[in-house]
């Protein structure tokens, strides 16, 4: 039986870690949880995924890794993607919920008292501008707690003496909600004494981290292009979400036209923005039963399918650039190596966005249904696997883990702390890793990011002006 065992530091990381919050969280309890909480797309929360960490955010399932028990496995590389934490509304949310707000003080009446109550007297709209996207507190718990839970998972090769000796690489975007969360991991995994300050060592790279702004045929393609996510245009406009609204609009005492689209989302953000940055159960929640916030779920889920993910291929291949970094460090950390030379690099640890990382699960060739989600097949997708909530939430990661076995080096991937398996090679969990460069081969040989971000719009001729 394969098992993880618990080092002293690893253990003293934990303890530490567990007095910081002792200190930074004594306020009141643990509050009730929306029932709504776990639809909120790439705004939940990383605990709505996994509920046991509300209890214990310690608490690591050392059954997750799956080597094949009878081969002496040991983990000799984790490259880790992550998104950063919780973070503030960006400026284009922070304006429409103001909208919101003036728009329910001004003129809803009439409504069922009770929730113009609730809102009007328990509720100031407290979001300013200047908050624009940035990490709150509770997203540095997130990445912390994350650092702690994997240094736990992983003792060898995310210690402390590893990052403290600089070999642990880690890279990130350059957005300061990225940026703080990088250091927030770094202090997860520091084991200070007294008043020591973690030394951050981390770099910043945009190319690797925020390809998708680089890449042309996928700026001009998908992003600027009004009708690549006409579906979401769509279902925004449909009878499901229709009826979202005229629910919202009757229990605020609203005229059904004043209410567009847009405020009715700004109002379910509301709710998850109060949850995941105080904690709070938000009156705004009230206004969603289970089945709304399922409609509004699948909102999200239809723009990210038709912006990030499989909806245009392009826009996976546009993370050729991350793809081929992560498997050039594997090929390194796994290559074979004699006694004398020095051991491979423990962990690589990149942080970017749900950007970053919708793209590359794609480009894996993951959580690709049989049938795409569309605005008209809302009632056939119940069952679907693309559901964002679950894979992208704050904090959310995909780790490659490289296991050294009698065989050879094996590979495993972990989605939020959860084994996946590999599209084309489900048998095993961790698979032989020339298996895997076999599975991928097209991409290792492939996936040239010049050609295909630049080869469509130099196809067109010269020109045309873009
Ligand atoms: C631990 O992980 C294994 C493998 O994913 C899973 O089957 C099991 O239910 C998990 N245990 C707990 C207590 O979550
Ligand atoms: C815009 O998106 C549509 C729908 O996906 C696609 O057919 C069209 O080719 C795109 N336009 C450009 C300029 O790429």
């Amino acid at each position: 039986m394969f098992s993880v065992s618990v080092s002293a530091n690893s253990l003293l990381t934990a303890a530490l870690s567990l007095l910081l919050t002792r200190l930074s969280s004594s306020g009141p309890p643990a509050p009730d949880v929306p029932h709504i909480a776990a639809y909120f797309g790439t705004k939940t929360r990383y605990e709505d995924v996994n509920p046991h960490l509300l209890r214990d955010w310690t608490s690591v399932n050392a059954s997750v890794l799956k080597p094949p028990a009878d081969e002496r496995c040991s983990p000799v590389h984790l490259t880790a993607v992550i998104r950063h934490g919780s973070r503030y509304p960006t400026g284009k949310n922070i304006r429409r919920i103001q909208r919101l707000s003036e728009l329910v003080r001004r003129e809803a009446a009439g409504g069922p008292a009770y929730w113009q109550q609730e809102i009007r007297s328990r509720w100031d709209m407290w979001f300013t501008e200047d908050m624009d996207g940035q990490l709150v507190m509770k997203g540095r718990e997130d990445l912390r707690h994350l650092a702690g839970r994997l240094s736990r998972l992983f003792p060898d090769l995310l210690s402390d003496q590893n990052l403290r000796t600089r070999r642990i690489r880690l890279r990130t975007s350059s957005k300061h909600r990225c940026v703080s969360s990088v250091e927030a991991f770094q202090e997860g995994l520091w084991l200070g004494e007294g008043d020591d300050e973690v030394e951050f060592s981390h770099e910043v790279d945009d190319e690797l981290m925020r390809f998708f702004e680089r890449c042309r045929g996928y700026v001009e393609g998908v992003e600027k292009n009004r009708t690549a996510l006409m579906e979401v245009e769509k279902f925004k406009h449909g009878e499901e979400m229709d009826g979202v609204r005229r629910r919202m609009a009757e229990k605020l005492g609203l005229p059904h036209h004043r209410l567009t689209p847009d405020l009715v989302e700004a109002a379910f953000f509301l709710c998850s923005y109060e949850l995941s940055i105080k904690s709070l159960h938000s009156p705004w929640c009230f206004l969603f039963d289970e089945n709304d916030a399922k409609v509004l779920e699948y909102q999200s889920d239809l723009k990210q399918y038709w912006k990030r993910s499989h909806g245009h291929v392009i826009s996976s291949l546009s993370s050729c650039p991350l793809f081929h970094h992560v498997f050039r460090t594997l090929d390194k950390a796994g290559r074979p190596r004699r006694s004398t030379e020095a051991p491979p690099e423990p962990a690589a640890i990149l942080l970017g966005h749900a950007e970053t990382l919708l793209p590359l699960l794609s480009l894996l060739g993951l959580y690709k249904d049989q049938t795409p989600p569309t605005a008209n097949n809302y009632h056939s997708q119940h069952g679907r696997s693309f559901r964002t909530s679950l894979i992208v939430p704050y904090a959310a990661n995909l780790l490659f883990v490289l296991y050294d076995c009698q065989r050879g080096p094996r590979l495993q991937l972990l989605i939020n702390e959860s084994p996946v398996r590999f599209p084309g090679l489900e048998a095993e969990d961790a698979p032989l890793y020339r298996d895997v460069r076999a599975t991928y081969r097209h991409l290792l040989d492939g996936c040239d990011f010049h050609r295909e971000c630049e080869g469509r719009t130099a196809a067109r001729g010269p020109n045309i002006e873009l």
